[in-house]
């Protein structure tokens, strides 16, 4: 049986919802994705959301708001995917690499706290020499799906007087709190911007797609501003017979916004947000049963006072368990119709890194020992558990091929 990475779970509702919205005659931007603006809003506990047609777009908008310019320096970890950096980038800003927690691998906030003292101070830091521009923002991400420490950003956000933009990409739902007696908070609630991704085998899915949440009116404005072409207030509405044809360019904006299609699909989705959480938390209960006492494989961590998301079950291959590595398992259970993803080789190794800024090498040593050994397995709504079965045995028949 051939078991995918991932499969969209997609139902009657979204594509009725999509053959309504065509038949409507309205396809772009408009109620539907206003509609689903607000009823995210209300779901993460913000007061303003903006949809968008990817998270990268989020991140990109989120630092524009924040005021980031040519120059500036702003952290971010070195174990993330390419648009956390690559949005620094957008502006010639530059983004400076943090280490990851061995445990959650998600930012490390006594590195983060190093990091920005140094930067502060003028002094170097890794894979960097001053001079520094100004530092602007950090960007937190959510590993997989389960929150970074908010409460330790937040505290270093606050020493160092910049905002925090999550990258949220992985979550939702996920809720952190400070500690067992503390309430549960929601992703959406804890940062100055929080980004969300509606890619195909994220959380929920627009297709593509992406959400901006703020609480704060004049990051919502000035995002909303700059996602179509930074025309004045409400351009959108300038095609039908509540808006005015009149609108006045107010900067030069980018071309961000979401369609109503998409936010068809993704006004179903939302519905389901908690139906697909509640799937893939038994899968990964699952998982953890049927690997327990697996030598070869080292289990994700959920912490005490998290509730993952569960968008990826990220496991570390055991080195001495094996007598293969990390790239040749991945093809034995390709050989074997399972595919496995890697997340990821960490930012400062790739080559536009090491070759724009030196980076590379023994800088981020958490980081480094972990990416050799991560391999992620299948994890869907929808996964039967035959398919999850298959991943299971393919992994022990493996360990009895390859194993030591
Ligand atoms: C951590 C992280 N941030 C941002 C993104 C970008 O999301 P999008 O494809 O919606 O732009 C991704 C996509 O996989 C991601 O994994």
């Amino acid at each position: 049986m051939a078991v995918p990475f991932f499969r969209p779970s997609i139902t009657r509702a979204e594509i009725d919802d999509v053959v309504h919205c065509l038949e409507s005659g309205w396809l772009t931007t408009g109620p539907r994705t206003k509609q689903f603006e607000e009823e995210f809003a209300a779901r993460v506990g913000a007061k303003h959301a903006l949809a968008l047609n990817s998270c990268t777009a989020a991140l990109h908008l989120a630092l524009e708001a924040v005021g980031v310019q040519r120059g500036d320096t702003v952290v971010v970890p070195t174990m993330t995917f390419a648009a956390t950096a690559e949005v620094v980038r957008y502006f010639d800003a530059t983004p400076v690499l943090v280490d990851c927690d061995p445990v959650t691998q998600c930012i490390d906030v006594v590195k983060l706290r190093e990091t920005c003292a140094a930067l502060k101070a003028g002094k170097p830091v890794a894979g960097l020499k001053p001079p520094y521009g100004p530092l602007k923002a950090l960007i937190p991400m959510h590993y997989g799906g389960q929150m970074a420490d908010v409460d330790g950003v937040a505290q270093v956000a606050k020493e160092f007087g910049v905002p925090v933009i999550e990258d949220a990409a992985h979550t939702l739902p996920a809720y952190t709190r400070s500690h067992a007696q503390a309430p549960w908070r929601q992703v959406g609630s804890t940062a100055d911007i929080t980004c969300f991704s509606f890619y195909a085998n994220k959380c929920i899915t627009t297709g593509e797609g992406g959400m901006a949440v703020t609480q704060r009116e004049d990051y919502a404005e000035r995002m909303r501003v700059m996602s179509l072409h930074g025309m004045s207030k409400d351009a959108w509405k300038r095609f039908t017979n509540q808006g005015s044809w009149y609108y006045e360019l107010v900067a030069p904006g980018f071309k961000y916004n979401l369609t109503d299609i998409a936010s068809a699909i993704g006004l179903q989705q939302l519905k389901r947000a908690d139906a697909l959480w509640a799937e893939r938390k038994q899968l990964a209960e699952r998982y953890r049963q049927k690997l327990q006492g697996f030598k070869g494989l080292e289990l994700p961590v959920e912490l005490a006072d998290r509730q993952h998301s569960w968008h990826l079950f990220s496991v570390r291959v055991v080195p001495s368990a094996w007598s293969i590595d990390r790239a040749k398992l991945i093809d034995e259970l390709k050989a074997l119709s399972i595919t496995c993803s890697v997340h990821w080789m960490p930012l400062h190794l790739h080559p536009y890194y090491r070759k724009t800024y030196g980076y590379g090498e023994g800088l981020f040593p958490v980081a480094e020992s972990i990416w050799p050994r991560l391999i992620s397995l299948p994890l869907f709504p929808g996964m039967t558990a035959a398919e999850q079965d298959e991943v299971v045995q393919g992994l022990e028949s493996l360990h009895r091929r390859f194993g030591r």
